[in-house]
């Protein structure tokens, strides 16, 4: 698809992807602007729904970033949210949506860089799978209208 620029959707958590996003932007890493970060309080916060909801909403492909094993501030929920995003995967793939769109991945708040190598690397995943087959096409009567407006 030509000029096909997806929107991935990142659930990070406060205490270290967030972190590691800051870092990477003050370290002057560059990262594709397709990545909205949506912060939360622990990856054990991300409930199966949200993730199903982002792809309701659009995005293209969707993933946590939560704290390293055995470091997450509120003990398991790194754990957790690597089962829930497990049962989206399946949930995604059954619905023909494709499982591969979501992904978990761990990191401190020290990583900078690996911050944005996650952003490049789920940007060029999505960006290879194409769009989400449920994504809609923005509302063409709506900009007919506009244009018309113009004239
Ligand atoms: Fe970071 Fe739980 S506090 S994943």
């Amino acid at each position: 698809m030509e000029n096909y620029e997806p929107t991935v959707v990142a659930f990070c958590c406060h205490f270290c992807a967030y972190t590691a996003a800051d870092l990477a932007g003050t370290m002057r890493l560059q990262y594709p602007t397709n990545i909205r970060i949506v912060r939360i309080p622990c990856t054990g916060k991300v409930d199966v729904r949200f993730l199903l909801e982002a792809f309701e909403k659009g995005a293209d492909g969707v993933y946590v970033a939560g704290c390293l094993e055995g470091d997450c501030h509120f003990l398991k929920g790194n754990f957790r949210a690597k089962k829930r995003v497990a049962l989206a995967k399946r949930i995604l793939e059954d619905a023909g949506i494709g499982g591969e769109r979501l992904e978990m991945f761990n990191m401190s708040a020290a990583m900078g860089p690996r911050f944005a190598e996650v952003a490049r690397e789920m940007t060029e995943r999505i960006r290879n799978l194409g769009p989400s087959p449920i994504k809609r096409p923005k509302s063409t009567a709506h900009s007919a209208e506009r244009k018309e407006q113009r004239i």
